[in-house]
């Protein structure tokens, strides 16, 4: 099989004319920091997920962070967290010296295992101060059971909605749920701001807490004293707040990768359509789940689980890249990184574990082709074929 000369990476961001367009009129306007720009991404975001609030941040990471902080999470307290997940979702319990509860995963969504949910609930009850449960690849996880549970015993629900940007859940935008869902616009995610992410909210006071304590602990709007607006000259730390704002720039990407949305929706619907129809005879391996009976757009990242267990997939992976083709892992479980094993060594999560060594994420964007997948599939089956990623 030949290979192709450029390297085909896991994710490339689709940056066009509109998105050039607003962030030089951003750097044409004098706001590059907090401004205006930052208001409006706000404003377009909860309107499209049909939401109060939303708050910008510097992250989906700071977004996590701030929302746990204005729940009061504090030095230990348990959350609930998911083991297959990116770091972020169980360090923030960590950076607020609570402890996280790690819990499995079901082996075909990869979303949040609800039976150890509630053995920790029975076991640690009122403990629990939070639970955060994560759209993996934007499929929505449960919605109506972690309502339910949220009301039964008043555990707040942060959703980790870093994939979830296009998600609906019962036809409603996931960012209506909880207490709080928190995105992600990272340089590979369905939309993107290079680094940046939202908190989501209904709830006036989370909303008002989350914006003083991104901003310095600064009353609301303070990034005002510069503009015209006859706003107070006292800006003054109500408390002692992060700076984990966005800024003009990234919200000009955020607000013309925003307008762009049915578009990209539409692309890689079709793309994970054709993935689905060129692997879906390959015995060896199985194609992810991208809808329930009431959720639908996990179309973030394409996880393909290997079934064979002669494969030796981290081999598959190097294979793949002498093909010229970049793959990443969706996710290595938390409670087996370094940090986590050596504080935490008796973690026993069945499904998590079984998944740790067959995923494998391949390359899915808007800028992709079909012969781009083409050519990834047929690399697939050449190394299979001739044994080269065996145990
Ligand atoms: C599930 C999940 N949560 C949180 C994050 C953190 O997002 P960010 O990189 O915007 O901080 C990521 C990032 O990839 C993620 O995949």
């Amino acid at each position: 099989m030949d290979i192709r000369k450029d390297f085909l990476s896991l994710a490339v961001p689709d940056i066009g004319e509109d998105e050039i367009n607003e962030v030089v009129d951003a750097l044409k306007s004098g706001w590059i920091s907090v401004g205006p720009k930052v208001k409006k991404f706000e404003e377009e975001f909860a309107k499209y997920h049909n939401v109060k609030h939303a708050v910008a941040n510097a992250n989906c990471t700071t977004a996590l962070f701030i929302s746990a902080k204005v729940l009061g999470i504090k030095k230990d307290d348990y959350v609930i967290v998911p083991t297959i997940t990116w770091q972020s979702t169980a360090n923030i319990v960590e950076q607020l010296d609570a402890i996280p509860l790690f819990t499995d995963v079901e082996k075909d969504t990869m979303n949040i295992n609800l039976e150890d949910v509630e053995a920790y609930i029975k076991k640690y009850g009122s403990k629990i101060k939070a639970i955060i449960p994560v759209h993996i690849s934007g499929l929505p996880v449960n919605i109506d059971w972690f309502t339910e549970i949220s009301n039964k015993y008043g555990i707040p629900i942060i959703y980790d909605a870093a994939h979830a940007v296009f998600s609906s859940y019962k036809e409603k935008m996931v960012g209506q749920f909880g207490e709080m869902s928190c995105f992600s616009f990272y340089a590979t995610k369905n939309i993107t701001t290079g680094d940046g992410g939202m908190i989501t909210t209904n709830n006036d006071e989370l909303a008002e807490q989350c914006r003083i304590w991104s901003y310095h602990g600064l009353p609301k709007d303070s990034w005002k004293r510069y503009s015209a607006e006859n706003a107070s000259p006292h800006v003054q730390s109500i408390v002692p707040g992060y700076k984990f704002n966005l800024t003009d720039l990234q919200a000009a990407l955020g607000l013309a990768q925003l307008k762009r949305k049915e578009k990209f929706i539409g692309i890689r619907n079709e793309l994970i359509g054709y993935y689905n129809t060129l692997l879906k005879d390959l015995d060896y391996l199985e194609t992810p789940v991208f809808e329930t009976s009431s959720g639908k757009w996990g179309n973030h990242v394409y996880v393909i689980k290997f079934l064979d267990n002669d494969i030796n997939r981290d081999k598959f992976m190097l294979e793949l890249r002498k093909f010229n083709i970049g793959t990443n892992l969706h996710f290595y479980p938390v409670h087996k990184n370094i940090y986590y094993q050596k504080k935490y060594p008796n973690i026993n999560l069945p499904n998590a574990e079984w998944l740790m060594d067959r995923i494998l994420t391949l390359p899915l964007c808007t800028k992709y082709s079909q012969l781009d997948l083409e050519y990834v599939t047929d690399a697939i089956q050449y190394i299979y074929e001739n044994n080269l990623a065996v145990k």
